[in-house]
């Protein structure tokens, strides 16, 4: 089975995980610089922001690096849910003296599509990865013809199978102790999802792709157990959080460093989607998930005010806290010797 590094020709089997909201190209550059693959996440970036950030990675490094799309759907609006969930944060508006008729409904965050792929293309990354399936074939087929590898994140064995019946190169497998938003797309059933060593050896027997482990590794020990169980690279999120690099908040920071970090669940309050964050006080209070949340990601207009509200007096009751089971390997450190220290042995 190829290594992430014959099959890349990198030197550390480490991909640095895109995260959309709490990092740019800097992240990504030093990561690759250090010989692991940086990843840039497009997904809460325009096209003109992507092609910023672009030109200023190639500027910087003449690596290897990732750059990383969501692939949902657009979905329709519905006044009713929309209003249910107004409605679930009325409170909150009055607490806070918030106008809820003067909220913006806004798209959140954008899938890859052809003013993407027109910019990406100039480019021609060597690695675009997709998480919540892949994009229409036509896309998929553009990418493939100017020559970038295409990793995909799958959360179960049958997402991974069709990942590589779909003509995928790499398959990552996302156990359920990730940070951040699920790739969940074959189904909406959350008890399908599994953790990342029962995930990791089921897919690495049922593919033939290299299989990339992600989820709850945190360290080099944790690594060294995801290659020792077929995987052929891991990606990690989490513990780049605290990376001077990363663009993480004050609050995020503050609650990744704090004992809240022990506690996080899977949510679909801030986005429609389930995603996995630290458990703050709406989750506590709404549950964290809800039926009135609408389709990702227009959840994410409503709780906007409230999370910017809170911030501004430096609470992160409203944020989403993106964070997976395992904050322990969180280093306020370099992004580079991070790399070094999780490839450490490789
Ligand atoms: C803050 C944060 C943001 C994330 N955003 C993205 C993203 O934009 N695209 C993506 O494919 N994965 C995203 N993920 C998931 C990661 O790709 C990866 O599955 C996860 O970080 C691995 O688990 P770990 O956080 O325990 O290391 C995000 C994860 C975190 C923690």
């Amino acid at each position: 089975m190829a290594t992430l590094q014959t099959h890349l020709g990198i030197e550390l089997p480490v991909i640095q995980a895109p995260m959309a909201g709490v990092q740019a190209g800097a992240l990504a550059v030093a990561v690759s610089n250090a010989g692991g693959l940086g990843s840039l996440p497009c997904a809460m970036l325009n096209v003109d922001a992507m092609r910023k950030e672009l030109a200023q990675i190639k500027a910087q490094t003449a690596r290897p690096f990732n750059v990383n799309f969501f692939c949902h759907v657009a979905p329709v609006p519905s006044a009713e849910r929309e209003a249910a969930w107004r409605a679930a944060l009325a409170r909150y508006y009055e607490e806070f003296g918030i106008d809820a008729a003067a909220i913006p409904a806004g798209p959140g965050r954008a899938p890859f599509s052809s003013a993407y792929a027109d910019a990406l293309e100039e480019f021609r990354p060597a690695v675009v990865s997709f998480h919540f399936g892949l994009p229409p074939a036509a896309l998929f087929a553009r990418v493939r013809a100017w020559g970038s590898q295409i990793f995909a994140s799958a959360t179960t064995v049958a997402e991974a199978r069709w990942l590589e019946a779909h003509g995928v190169d790499a398959v990552i497998a996302q156990g359920l102790e990730a940070g951040g938003h699920r790739g969940i797309f074959l189904t909406d059933d959350l008890t399908t999802q599994v953790g990342t060593f029962a995930l990791l050896p089921q897919i690495v027997r049922a593919v033939k792709l290299p299989v990339i482990a992600a989820g709850g590794i945190a360290d080099a020990q944790g690594v060294a157990a995801a290659m020792a169980l077929g995987a052929a690279g891991v990606q990690i999120g989490t513990a780049y959080l605290l990376c001077p690099e990363a663009t993480t908040s004050a609050v995020h920071r503050a609650a990744l460093k704090s004992e809240a970090a022990c506690h996080t669940a899977l949510t679909n309050l801030f986005t429609g989607r389930p995603a996995r964050g630290i458990v703050n006080r709406i989750m506590r209070e709404l549950g964290p998930l809800s039926a009135a949340a609408p389709a990702f990601p227009l959840a994410t207009a409503g709780i906007g005010p409230l999370r910017a509200n809170a911030e501004s007096r430096g609470s992160g009751d409203f944020s989403p806290l993106w964070s997976g089971q395992n904050a322990g390997g969180c280093r306020e450190i370099p992004a580079a010797e991070l790399t070094r220290e999780l490839a450490a042995g490789f």
